[in-house]
């Protein structure tokens, strides 16, 4: 399977996939961040993976990222620390076929505004007893997809920072994990209801 991954930040996760996927399970044929600081691009390009920046801010950004994954014919997109909203004409074409990271067991702590340390804050302020990462399908609302994995961790005298350290290692297991049995062909998306052969 040719793989796409959108990045705005670190790219932690995406370097988890170059790690565990890249060239044994699929290929990431493409990276892409709206993020010219993003050392994602520099993780893509020390893998030898073509990486292209856009300005989130190019009005052309959304059909520019379409006509790149055309292009590329990539048959799965994973958003990994990826912080702009998919438009609903790619969630459409690309239904259960876009995979996004979540550090929290969603449906705690995600929607609009909830992601970054914001999410560990939340999760703290409450009191959990554990959290974790979630890896679903995108739909058309924010965080709201079926659900791929999930992993836990336990949260005890964690701090926000901490917590996010515990969850992001979960995440680089749960997400190359995911992206794996897609590309295995073991993935079945029976409505709300994922199941992993
Ligand atoms: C992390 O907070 C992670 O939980 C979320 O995106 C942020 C950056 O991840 N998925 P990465 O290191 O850029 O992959």
């Amino acid at each position: 399977k040719r793989i796409a991954v959108l990045v705005s930040g670190g790219g932690s996760n995406l370097q988890s996939l170059i790690d565990k996927v890249h060239n044994t399970y699929g290929e990431i044929a493409l990276v892409i961040s709206n993020k010219k600081s993003a050392f994602g691009l520099v993780r893509a390009q020390k893998a030898g993976i073509e990486s292209v920046y856009i300005s989130g801010k190019d009005p052309d950004y959304d059909k520019m990222v379409m006509d790149l994954l055309e292009a590329k014919s990539i048959d799965l997109v994973v958003l990994a620390g990826y912080l702009k909203i998919v438009p609903q004409e790619m969630v459409k074409k690309f239904r259960n076929r876009i995979m996004n990271v979540h550090p929290s067991l969603i449906p705690s702590f995600c929607g609009d505004g909830c992601y970054g340390l914001k999410v560990h804050e939340k999760a703290i302020e409450y009191g959990v007893k554990v959290s974790g990462a979630t890896v679903h399908f995108v739909d058309e609302g924010t965080d709201t997809g079926p659900v791929v994995m999930q992993k836990c961790v336990s949260v005890d005298g964690d701090d926000p920072k901490s917590l996010q350290m515990k969850v992001l290692e979960v995440e680089h297991e749960i997400l190359p994990a995911a992206v794996k049995e897609y590309c295995l062909g073991n993935i079945r998306v029976e409505g709300r209801k994922v199941r992993i052969k």
